[in-house]
């Protein structure tokens, strides 16, 4: 950032400094409110088979999602249940081929599986695809995982960690969660590797801040209230990524000044330096069965990570960025494939949580 733009960013936030807020309250606001009611471990309703269905999709929709925009639609049976695109919610200037969107149903959908077991259900993934995922629901074994355990804990983290590296034994079991069928995930931890992936992360985010289609949809998306995200119970809340928040008006506004590729790109080196590692999930084959999968190996990722108290954060730019792919897929030595999702993981504080629409509105 240069001195003028340094004096500039310094003025219009002194002026708008009464509107703007950070950190703690005293009594709990409606965001405050929702977060909690969102974000509790999931109990089995006894004896009523339409409400652990329920809450079992309450489970899902705790899944990440591109932008937060939960693209999904669940349609429950008797001894099913289907997760369906919600196309209404797609992304196109940031995922224009809807991989994404596809990914995090393959998020949403492990969430179910994960809950199913704790309440006595084995979910069975019968089919993936640009229809949606299908899932059929068999007695079983009730068991509560330790990724079940972890669901309401997990949340991408967007803030710096400590910089320490993970033990081995970590490390093993973060690889182990994170393969499946068809999609592997590859550790990095060497700093030389991980500051030639910076090095794409910093170029996706250059060219991305230059798209004005990209900047229009991602701003569409974003929070910058409390009110406004409790009301939405969607999106990107501004706070749950430790800046401040304001009425949408000044936002708005503070965001076309100031949010741009070099202090942003400062920002993700400091980030991406303080982690312990980056993971880069690839699958084999660029089809949407395979982003499904590539979402639940995500999934269940973040949530082995949780369980040993270690926060991750998607830094997806190099595989945003289509121009960029081949050159993350040569850095990794991958011949064939693509890669789906870059993630940073290390240990460090937690940030505010995001917020979830009510089961309610995602039931067809
Ligand atoms: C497919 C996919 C891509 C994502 N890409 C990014 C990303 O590039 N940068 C980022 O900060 N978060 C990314 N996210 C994280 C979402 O923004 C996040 O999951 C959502 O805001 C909800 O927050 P939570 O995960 O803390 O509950 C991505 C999530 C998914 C599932």
């Amino acid at each position: 950032m240069t001195t003028r733009q340094q004096f500039l960013r310094a003025a219009a936030l002194t002026a708008a400094a009464p509107l703007l807020a950070c950190g703690s309250r005293d009594t709990p606001d409606a965001y405050d409110q929702a977060a909690a009611a969102t974000w509790r471990l999931a109990e089995a309703p006894v004896g009523d088979a339409g409400a652990i269905r329920r809450e079992l999709v309450r489970c899902a929709t705790l899944a990440p999602s591109s932008h937060n925009t939960q693209c999904w639609k669940f349609r429950i049976e008797e001894r099913a249940i289907t997760l369906l695109p919600d196309l209404s919610r797609r992304c196109p200037a940031v995922d224009p081929d809807d991989h994404h969107l596809f990914v995090s149903l393959g998020c949403a959908a492990e969430n179910l599986a994960q809950a199913a077991r704790a309440f006595g259900l084995r979910a069975e993934q019968r089919s993936a695809g640009r229809d949606g995922v299908a899932l059929s629901l068999e007695p079983a074994p009730a068991v509560a995982t330790p990724l079940y355990l972890a669901l309401p804990q997990r949340q991408c983290t967007r803030g710096e960690y400590d910089g320490q590296p993970l033990r081995s034994d970590e490390l093993r079991l973060l690889e182990q969660a994170g393969s499946g069928e068809g999609v592997r995930v590859i550790l990095i931890t060497e700093r030389a590797a991980m500051e030639q992936v910076l090095a794409l992360v910093a170029a996706g985010n250059t060219a991305q801040l230059q798209d004005k289609a990209f900047v229009e949809e991602l701003k569409a998306w974003i929070r910058f209230g409390r009110d406004e995200a409790a009301h939405a119970g969607d999106g990107l809340f501004t706070g749950a990524s430790g800046n401040p928040t304001a009425p949408r008006w000044l936002g708005s506004r503070l965001f076309d000044l100031f949010f741009k590729a070099g202090s942003e790109n400062d920002k993700y080196s400091k980030q991406i330096r303080s982690s312990a590692g980056i993971a880069v999930f690839v699958s084999q084959v660029d089809d949407a069965a395979h982003w499904v999968e590539a979402g639940r190996c995500f999934e269940r990722f973040a949530l082995q990570a949780t369980a040993l108290g270690i926060r991750n954060a998607m830094i997806n730019q190099p595989v945003e960025v289509a121009a960029l792919r081949p050159q993350l897929a040569s850095q990794l030595g991958v011949a064939a494939g693509r890669p789906d999702l870059v993630v940073r993981f290390g240990r460090g504080p937690r940030m505010p949580s995001s917020l979830r629409r009510p089961v309610q509105a995602v039931l067809v």
